[in-house]
């Protein structure tokens, strides 16, 4: 029997956690966001609700609808909270020793029938399910950013998966209004493993002078049709973050095309990740 998703948790209130949040308890559901960090949990709070007055004040949302989504969300410091959830989806920085240490006790902390699912964007599921006694409700549910707009989502299924939680994530991702693609535990996933090197062959293109910043961005938002240009997509996601993906694509793969560029190195060692510490390949206010 399929288990009936009411209570997710999820854990880890950065960017991607925080818009995962959002999206669970604008469907209805009800939300416990547990982060450890209590400035992080501030911020995962306040990004909430800025989301929301946004969508407010756009009309996307009445009053009402907001304090209900608003409503449905609880936070807690502690995974206690999470013992009678449904389903517990991970979105703690990509720390491969961080993220087995967290499955272990997640595995110790909630009811047996509770599905744990990780957000990774490179990371092995299978080694995450392999810290726990239940690898068969183990999945990756990977969403993209940003959470809220994005339709997508990656129900990553691994050999020891049961189908049936599979399919059941991929039917509460059609509920929360995504489009669910099932693909196997190799990393990058699909979606990644495409992106990730176009977007360091554009750092590429810009290192070794083809083309300005500005006209690659224009290039391929006007010839390939696409939303962002390359280095604006690069600073959405966080430069951190897409390095650690190519370092362990490549790593997997003996790619050349993987292997991280080194401006895209040196951004990071300086500590300009993008928006969210308002520099990476453009500035932001
Ligand atoms: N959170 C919530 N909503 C947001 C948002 C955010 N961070 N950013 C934009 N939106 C909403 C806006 O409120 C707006 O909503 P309404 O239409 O309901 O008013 C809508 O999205 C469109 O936004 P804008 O008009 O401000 O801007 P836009 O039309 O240029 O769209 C964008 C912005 C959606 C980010 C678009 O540029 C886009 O799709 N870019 C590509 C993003 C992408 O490729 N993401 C995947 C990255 S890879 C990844 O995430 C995987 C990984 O593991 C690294």
């Amino acid at each position: 029997m399929g288990t009936a998703y009411e209570t997710v948790g999820v854990v880890g209130l950065g960017t991607m956690g925080a818009g995962i949040a959002e999206v669970f308890a604008r469907a209805g559901l009800a939300v416990i966001g547990v982060e450890a960090d209590p400035d992080a949990l501030e911020r995962g709070r306040s990004h909430l609700s800025r989301s929301t007055e946004k969508a407010l004040r756009r009309g996307k949302l009445t009053e009402e609808e907001r304090a209900a989504i608003l409503g449905r969300v609880t936070f807690a410091g502690d995974l206690g909270a999470l013992r009678d959830a449904d389903l517990v989806v991970e979105a703690i920085p990509e720390i491969m020793e961080a993220k087995r240490a967290l499955f272990a006790e997640l595995d110790r902390i909630c009811g047996p029938g509770t599905v744990l699912a990780t957000n990774t964007s490179s990371l092995s599921v299978t080694a995450l399910a392999a810290a726990t006694t239940r690898p068969g409700r183990v999945v990756g549910m990977h969403f993209f950013n940003p959470a809220p707009v994005m339709r997508l989502v990656e129900v990553v299924r691994t050999v020891v998966t049961d189908p049936g939680v599979a399919e059941g994530v991929a039917g509460l991702a059609r509920r929360i209004g995504k489009t669910p693609v099932r693909v196997g535990d190799r990393a990058g996933f699909v979606v990644n493993r495409l992106l990730l090197g176009y977007l360091n062959r554009a750092v590429g293109l810009l290192e070794r002078g083809v083309a300005s910043q500005h006209d690659i961005e224009t290039a391929m938002r006007l010839g390939a049709g696409l939303p962002m240009g390359p280095f604006a997509l690069l600073d959405l996601i966080g430069l951190d973050t897409a390095y650690e993906i190519c370092e362990v694509l490549f790593q997997e793969n003996r790619d050349p095309s993987f292997a991280p560029s080194p401006l895209l190195r040196e951004l990071v060692a300086a500590g300009a990740l993008g928006r969210k510490t308002g520099r990476g390949f453009s500035a932001y206010t």
